[in-house]
């Protein structure tokens, strides 16, 4: 099933949550503040933002972070992504990392991932960001 593209609505709305996000990020080691929104097909909303830690590897990113809340909040394992949007202090361009992407797909085959390019926002789908993307079968 392809990806159903958001109204400009969901769109603005999606990204004002992970602004929203935004400013719970913990990141004082990289100083690079970044705040994800997470759109269910439900249509429910859930956000996240990163959390560094002294010993750097347990770092989460915002993404995962809004996603394994999503998974926490949403019963019967019936969590299927639409959107994630990502958003970052800094205003510069910011794609989810690959472990954010595989997560993203796990729950998400469609979902449309919202982020800033090179050139600007851009709004994809998961399968053409993660090719070949790991599915235990
Ligand atoms: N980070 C995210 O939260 N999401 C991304 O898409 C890219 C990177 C975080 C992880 C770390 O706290 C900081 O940004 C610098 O890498």
């Amino acid at each position: 099933m392809p990806p159903t593209p958001l109204s400009s609505q969901e769109r603005e709305s999606l990204l004002h949550a992970a602004r929203q996000a935004l400013k719970r990020a913990y990141a004082p080691y990289s100083n690079f503040h970044v705040g994800a929104a997470v759109l269910t097909e439900q249509g429910e909303v859930f956000t996240g933002c990163n959390v560094e830690n002294a010993s750097y590897g347990l770092t989460i990113c915002a993404e995962r972070s809004a996603i394994f809340t999503a998974v926490q909040q949403t019963p019967d394992k019936k969590l299927a992504i639409r959107a994630v949007a990502v958003v970052n202090g800094s205003d510069v361009p910011c794609s989810p990392c690959g472990a954010c992407r595989q997560v993203i797909f796990e729950f998400g085959e469609n979902a449309i991932v919202i982020f800033k390019g090179q050139q600007g926002y851009l709004d994809l789908p998961i399968q053409q960001l993660l090719p070949e993307s790991f599915r235990l079968s």
